[in-house]
């Protein structure tokens, strides 16, 4: 699948975005290697990087969804732990010796696929959620002055 980061993905809070916009560099490092047939020599690094990755992006949005009390914040939690569910299968399976190329088509295929619905739909409605927050706020402020 093409993984580009493009201008549909930006959701409009910076700090959210630009984790986003992070991982899509290595996303597009796995595609690249397996392009050219060489995927099993970058998954060990992908996995490493996927764990460390998900464990800070997760847990800064969860911080965010709890401190505006996200009414969603269960569902996304959910996704969030499986996902990272699945970067330990596959680690666990890359430990037992399972070929290298068939983890890098599986991470591309599964967990890429994924992330990007998961940006598309979930956070997507987590940052409207956020925004619209904001601004019934500053209307308040407004009314109040
Ligand atoms: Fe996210
Ligand atoms: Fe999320």
């Amino acid at each position: 699948m093409s993984i580009q980061w493009e201008e549909s993905l930006k959701l409009g809070v910076a700090a959210i975005d630009e984790q986003h916009e992070e991982i899509f560099k290595h996303f597009s490092t796995l595609t690249e290697s397996l392009q050219k047939g060489e995927g099993s020599s970058v998954v060990l690094d992908m996995l490493a990087y996927l764990d460390q990755y998900t464990a800070t992006h997760f847990k800064d949005e969860e911080v965010l969804m709890e401190l505006h009390h996200y009414p969603k914040l269960e569902l996304q939690r959910q996704q969030h732990s499986r996902f990272r569910e699945n970067v330990a299968i596959l680690s666990e399976k890359v430990a037992n010796n399972a070929p290298k190329q068939e983890i890098a088509i599986k991470i591309d295929a599964e967990l890429i696929k994924y992330f990007i619905t998961h940006i598309r739909k979930l956070d997507r409605e987590l940052v409207e959620f956020i925004t619209s927050r904001f601004a019934d706020l500053s209307f308040k402020v407004k009314g109040e002055s």
